[in-house]
């Protein structure tokens, strides 16, 4: 598995070419969310084994379509993930926080919450160490979404608080913590020094990613939070309707001000996805998400469908990833990871 391969040094020693054919055709190989061909150098092989080294979170999509490719599948592929830490917008905090992925949406009720946690564990099962940061103090979602609502966080030794691990994630959200009826109290100008002390306060352990589920909206909270976390990169979440559209530019435009990087757009509820026969119908029109991504050149990172089973699984404290492992739905949440992944790195290493 993935893991076999952490900390050896990527590049073997005896490290054999491919053919010029074979480089040609990786020349034309493809990652969700990295746009044209990946560096040659994170290619390698060794007689009848053959290896893609990524600095960034992949998922085994990736390793299938070099199996199933007609001139590479002869060789025994494996696919080596070691995540690098990427600069964020806060230089002089340190980097134990992995890269820190803020999730946003101008208006409440596109799916955030789900995107955030189906990308967290997607992440989670590509053999990523991520954190899940429940920063929505109106309405912590994310016990519901992961199980154990009724379970509270441990203080350790060091007064520090202690995750939760759903999942395959470390979570930590104040839906864990106070009692419910105690969550008014954290509204208004206390959300942002809440939100900080649970960034600050929690035990986290050493993460490759920090997703952080932030509050809907684009007013002063979001931005202080935005602006207080050392924040790697901002996903928006959008439907495509054109007013959820008109609130996810509006997000767009608080990120580019604060000059935190876009990392993309994620249209959720992209298309209904019917149960009994698998056809797809644009309920809420289409191309909204592509034209609104387009317009304000910000990266499409995925189209998830609108399904039941989604909402099902994230009802009963369990997503679908790892309720149904095998659903055939699952295949656009693992490209989304890998997408978002990606776009994180190239976007880093763009020259300025
Ligand atoms: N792609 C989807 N298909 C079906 N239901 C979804 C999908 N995305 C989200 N939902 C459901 O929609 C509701 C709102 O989603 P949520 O993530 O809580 O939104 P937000 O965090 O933006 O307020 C939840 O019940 C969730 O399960
Ligand atoms: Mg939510
Ligand atoms: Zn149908």
């Amino acid at each position: 598995m993935l893991g076999k391969w952490l900390g050896k040094k990527s590049a073997p020693e005896n490290d054999e070419t491919f053919t010029a054919a074979e480089r040609e055709q990786l020349q034309q190989f493809r990652i969700p969310g990295y746009e044209g061909p990946l560096p040659a150098a994170w290619f390698s092989r060794q007689g009848q084994q053959a290896r893609l080294s990524l600095p960034f979170s992949a998922g085994p999509q990736v390793l299938e379509k070099l199996q199933q490719d007609a001139q590479l599948g002869h060789y025994q592929w494996q696919l080596d993930c070691q995540v690098e830490k990427l600069p964020n917008s806060q230089p002089e905090l340190p980097l134990i926080y992995g890269n820190v992925i803020v999730i946003s949406s101008g208006k409440g009720g596109v799916g955030k919450s789900s995107v955030a946690v189906q990308l967290a564990v997607a992440l989670a099962e590509n053999g990523a160490s991520v954190g899940l940061l429940d920063a929505d103090i109106y309405g912590p979602s994310l016990p519901t979404m992961l199980g154990g609502a009724d379970e509270k966080q441990q203080i350790n030794d060091q007064n520090k608080m202690q995750p939760h691990l759903r999942h395959g994630v470390y979570v930590s959200s104040l839906g864990f913590l106070a009692d419910s009826k105690d969550a008014a109290i954290w509204r208004g100008p206390m959300a942002s020094a809440a939100l900080q002390q649970l960034f600050r306060d929690t035990a986290w352990p050493r993460l490759d990613y920090l997703i952080v589920d932030l509050p809907p909206g684009t007013g002063d909270i979001q931005l202080t939070i935005a602006q207080k976390l050392p924040v790697t990169g901002a996903v928006v979440v959008t439907t495509p309707q054109n007013v959820a559209l008109a609130d996810a530019e509006k997000g767009i435009a608080m990120f580019r001000k604060v000059g935190i990087p876009l990392t993309g757009l994620i249209e959720n509820m992209s298309h209904y996805h019917c149960p009994a026969c698998g056809h797809e119908e644009a309920i809420f029109g289409q191309h909204g998400g592509r034209k609104t991504a387009e317009s304000h050149q910000v990266p499409l990172l995925a189209q998830l469908p609108l399904a039941s089973p989604i909402r099902q699984a994230l009802d009963q404290g369990q997503p679908l990833l790892t309720a149904e492992p095998q659903h055939p739905l699952n295949a656009a949440i693992r490209e989304m990871a890998t997408a978002v992944a990606a776009q994180l790195y190239q976007q880093a290493k763009k020259p300025v």
